[in-house]
């Protein structure tokens, strides 16, 4: 099964509860809320307010993407907040394991993120731990960007080691995920695919969450063949 977590960073926040509804009925199974702090990415959005009445419109998963230094000090805020899954980026985390082992001890989903620049192999000895593995397709910070070809690479040897280890993990991309790239990182073996641009368009949310969910389900079906 394929999962899109539709971006709200793109939605119209005057009427988010709308935007979020519409992604729901053509078929996205997780709000993905991209939290920036000015420090590790170039941007600001937002925190735990926002999460919490994302919490109030819908019973989806809420995938809470921190692009924040020192992400143990908003745990406890977010898990309040009602977020599900939690993922860092491995980038900030001197303490990986425990940084994960924490989000899991406040009853949410660990999960990790790894920049454009950061190699799959420092995740190595924390895959058994998590919920699912952020390959960042862009480099973090702004929606509306041009994806990386050259990290379908990483999900390729996730997806590898996955197999090998015989471990449960689900693969996520996130960055520049469109109609003309969804098929290329299934293939490579992701499950979770992030959109943000490609479908909060207005008038046509429903619908472009539809056409992603169709043509991600029929490159997974073109996978088993
Ligand atoms: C970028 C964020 C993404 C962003 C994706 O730093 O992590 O989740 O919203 O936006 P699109 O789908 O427009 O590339
Ligand atoms: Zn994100």
């Amino acid at each position: 099964m394929i999962d899109l977590a539709f971006s709200i960073l793109a939605a119209d926040f005057t009427r988010l509860g709308e935007d979020i509804a519409a992604a729901e009925r053509g078929g996205g199974s997780a709000v993905h809320i991209d939290v920036m702090d000015g420090h590790f990415v170039p941007n600001i959005t937002f925190g735990p307010p926002v999460v919490e009445s994302v919490r109030r419109v819908t019973d989806l998963p809420l995938d809470c993407h921190l692009m924040i230094e020192e992400p143990d000090r908003y745990i406890a805020d977010f898990a309040k907040a009602g977020a599900n899954w939690i993922i860092v980026h491995q980038e900030v985390c001197r303490h990986l394991h425990r940084t994960l082992s924490e989000i899991k001890a406040h009853g949410m989903e660990p999960a990790v993120a790894i920049n454009p620049a950061t190699p799959v192999e420092t995740l190595e000895e924390v895959l058994g731990l998590v919920h699912h593995v952020l390959v960042m397709t862009v480099n973090p910070g702004f929606g509306g960007q041009s994806f990386i070809p050259k990290c379908v690479d990483k999900v390729r040897h996730l997806a590898r080691l996955r197999e090998e280890q015989g471990l449960g993990f689900r693969i996520e991309v996130d960055g520049g995920i469109a109609p003309a790239t969804v098929e290329a990182v299934v293939d490579a073996g992701a499950d979770l695919l992030v959109a943000g641009s490609a479908i909060f368009l207005p008038g046509r949310i429903e619908a472009n969450a539809r056409e992603f969910v169709r043509l991600a389900e029929q490159a997974r079906k073109k996978v088993l063949v």
